[in-house]
Parts: C-alpha cells; sequence; structure tokens
C-alpha cells in the first residue's frame, strides 16, 4: 500500500511541472494583465487572442509575430490611429468605430464612443459621413504601464501568436 502511494506520489510529481510549463510565468503575468489591467481598460476589452477577449481592434497577432518588443510599445502606446474611423450615422450621430465587415446592404460597426465596444449594424445608405478619427485614442496611452508591464504583455503576445518562450526584458524596450 506505502509503495503504491510512493508510486502515485512520483506519478503526480512528474505530472505537476509539465502542467505549469503550458504557459512561462512571464506569458502568465501578461495574460492576467491582458485580461484584467489595474490600469484603465483592459485589452480584452477590445482584442481578441485564441479565446480570449473581443474582436474590436485589430487581431495582435499579426504584429507580435512580426515587430520587435520595442515597435509593439510603439504601437501600444501610438497616439495617431490608423483604423478607426468617425462615423455619422442617421439617427446615432456620430461615433468613432472599428469596421467589422459587412452584411449585404448592412455594415458592422464596433462603437468605441465609452470603450466598451458594442457591435452596431447600420444600413449603408444610413451612413451620412466617415471621417478620419481626430478625437478616440487608444486607451495605453494614458494607462501609463511601466517597462515591466509591458514586457509582461508583449511575452505573453508573442507566446499567444508564436508560441515563444523567450523572457522579454525591460531592457529589450528601450
Ligand atoms: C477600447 C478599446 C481598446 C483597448 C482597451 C485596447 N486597444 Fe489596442 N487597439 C484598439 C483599436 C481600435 C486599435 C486600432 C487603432 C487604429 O490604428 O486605428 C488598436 C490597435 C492596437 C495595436 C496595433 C495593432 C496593429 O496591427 O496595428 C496594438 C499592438 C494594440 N492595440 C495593443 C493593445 C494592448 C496591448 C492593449 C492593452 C494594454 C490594448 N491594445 C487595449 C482598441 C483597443
Amino acid at each position: 500500500m506505502q509503495r503504491l502511494a510512493v508510486v502515485v506520489g512520483l506519478v503526480l510529481w512528474a505530472a505537476a511541472p509539465a502542467k505549469a510549463q503550458d504557459m512561462p510565468p512571464q506569458a502568465q503575468r501578461g495574460r492576467e494583465l491582458f485580461l484584467n489591467s489595474p490600469k484603465g481598460v483592459a485589452c480584452a476589452a477590445c482584442h481578441q487572442i485564441k479565446d480570449l477577449g473581443i474582436p474590436a481592434g485589430p487581431d495582435l497577432r499579426t504584429l507580435a509575430s512580426a515587430a520587435v518588443p520595442k515597435g509593439l510599445v510603439t504601437a501600444i502606446q501610438m497616439t495617431m490611429t490608423e483604423y478607426v474611423r468617425e462615423y455619422k450615422v442617421k439617427g446615432m450621430g456620430s461615433f468613432p468605430a472599428m469596421k467589422a465587415g459587412e452584411e449585404g446592404d448592412q455594415v458592422l460597426l464596433y462603437d468605441l464612443s465609452n470603450n466598451k465596444p458594442e457591435l452596431k449594424k447600420v444600413a449603408k445608405n444610413s451612413i451620412d459621413e466617415v471621417k478620419p478619427n481626430t478625437k478616440w485614442k487608444h486607451p495605453p496611452t494614458s494607462a501609463s504601464y511601466n517597462n515591466q508591464e509591458l514586457a509582461d504583455l508583449i511575452g505573453f503576445l508573442r507566446f499567444a501568436a508564436t508560441g515563444s518562450r523567450s523572457e522579454v526584458k525591460p531592457e529589450d524596450l528601450k
């Protein structure tokens, strides 16, 4: 009986580290920040990675697999936007939005007005105007993440995008 307990114990002991290795510690910290940031709006409110979050903002895997950490920081803290537009829609007024696609004569827009993206379907002919965005700001620009937090976020994004397990150091961001 004692022997069996030892064997079971050994099997559990061998299995445990394998489980902890699924995600490196840095990626785990970054995942937590991505999901529940204590500083402002969490990334997951707008970005989707695997089964986490909402696909209102761009798919971050593209940039995370191509850019060096410094480039990712620049993108996260960008003050200029590339995709967001100001839409003026009949009966809805003006709001900043990301276009998510089209369905027949409907356009799918993620309304970013209050940074809790809301998917709206609007008829194409109800859109009066589409202007460059001048008002909406990417929330992380004002969230003052420190370099360790940014490194952890990037570690998580890279792990999710490419499976990279290498640690991103705060000095890599300078
Ligand atoms: C309120 C919604 C929102 C939140 C919160 C948010 N983002 Fe974004 N993000 C966007 C939108 C929208 C864009 C596209 C902006 C543009 O260029 O027009 C974007 C763009 C980006 C880009 C550039 C992507 C590319 O391919 O150009 C990166 C990187 C990024 N976000 C990372 C983050 C990270 C990391 C966080 C959390 C710390 C975060 N974002 C929080 C909405 C959000």
